[in-house]
């Protein structure tokens, strides 16, 4: 048989999801979801990895799970379709990262460089946590237990997936072909590889407060584009503005189609003869940032429609996510299974073992 086609991805639950999540991953995701290019897809909530540094604030973990979960549903995630579950209800990827843990050096983790930033942000040197610190080791477990072929997240997960693969190549060349290499998928469109905050910051952040929630009203979501960044300098409707570094531009880069000119916008063909008016001057910022709500809303809107739908039963929620869990787990443990014989540490189930051994102390 060919090589099963698998997606696996996830998020930390520390907040609702923004849409720096949407276009960065979750987006593509029902797209791959529904093409039925892949044999299974696997889409979990990171728990236990978001308590690597949130150990102190479990309900904070605990209150975002359902919010993850329902932004899920309201994209579009369907748990016919895909496995929908949550990480620390699989034990079986403790016992990988414990295994996994012995194929990892600490200077390699050490120059893993998303660790690296992570521990200068949070002045961590000193106090670092071990299990954040070993998190890329079980981050490759969440991934093999499923033996993921095509894992789509950010550009900022680069480093994870890598330290996946080089544990993948280590344990299979130490052990046997046991494990599968995973491949990163990105946004294959720039501007959705890491879309910056509403105030131009490189990075949407909740601390920040420069968000827009999948959840957020229509309201909210004008009034964050109506006091969004943009060009500095450009003052006066006729000055000449500059597209670069300019979020309302980077946000058009990633939600804009052109049949939205049609729709909302006809002055313009596309988004080049746009841009081209704006670089030239003679163009408010306003009308740009109308044209951009108009896109938003119109994307969001079903969106929010769904969430709120969803919102009003949350049992079912729940117990969509349990039936996921069972079905991962069973996943997990198969896997689990196959590197437990790999790593010769599956006495009880190799009669051929036992046999040579009690021939073996007969003989001497
Ligand atoms: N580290 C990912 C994030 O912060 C979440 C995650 C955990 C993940 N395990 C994963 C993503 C495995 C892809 C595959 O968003």
């Amino acid at each position: 048989m060919a090589k099963e086609k698998i997606i696996l991805t996830g998020d930390r639950p520390t907040g609702r999801l923004h849409i720096g999540h949407y276009v960065g991953s979750l987006r593509r995701r029902v797209e791959l979801q529904n093409s039925g290019l892949y044999d299974k897809t696997f889409i979990f909530i990171a728990d236990a990895q978001a308590l690597t540094d949130n150990m102190d604030n479990p309900e904070k973990v605990r209150q975002n799970v359902i919010e993850v979960a329902l932004d899920y549903l309201a994209c579009g995630l369907d748990p016919t379709k895909s496995t929908i579950f949550i990480q620390s209800q699989i034990p079986e990827l403790c016992e990988l990262s414990f295994y996994y843990m012995d194929l990892v050096t600490v200077s390699r983790l050490q120059r893993n460089p998303t660790v690296k930033t992570e521990i200068q942000m949070r002045n961590f040197e000193t106090s670092i946590p071990v299990g954040f610190f070993t998190y890329p080791i079980s981050q490759a477990a969440d991934i093999t237990a499923f033996k993921a072929t095509t894992v789509p997240v950010g550009e900022d997960q680069e480093p994870m997936i890598e330290q996946a693969r080089e544990i993948v190549r280590r344990f299979n060349h130490i052990y046997g072909e046991t494990l599968v290499e995973p491949e990163i998928l990105l946004p294959d469109n720039a501007a959705c590889l890491r879309l910056p905050g509403t105030d131009g910051k490189a990075k949407m952040s909740k601390s920040l407060g420069n968000c827009i929630y999948l959840s957020d009203s229509a309201d909210e979501v004008t009034k964050k584009i109506k006091s969004m960044y943009t060009d500095p300098n450009h003052i006066r409707v006729e000055d000449p503005g500059q597209i670069e570094g300019n979020t309302v531009f980077t946000y058009l880069d990633a939600f804009c189609r052109p049949e939205h000119f049609e729709r909302y916008w006809n002055d313009y063909a596309n988004l080049a003869e746009l841009k081209a008016h704006y670089q030239r001057g003679g163009l408010g910022d306003m009308k740009v940032k109308k044209f951009l709500t108009a896109i938003m809303q119109e994307e969001l809107e079903p969106i929010r429609t769904r969430r709120k739908e969803f919102e009003q039963d949350i049992p079912a929620i729940y117990d969509m996510l349990k039936k996921g869990c069972e079905v991962a787990r069973e996943q997990a443990a198969q896997t689990l299974d196959e590197v437990r014989r790999a790593m010769k540490i599956n006495y009880f189930d190799d009669a051929e073992l036992i046999a040579e051994q009690a021939r073996k102390f007969k003989a001497e």
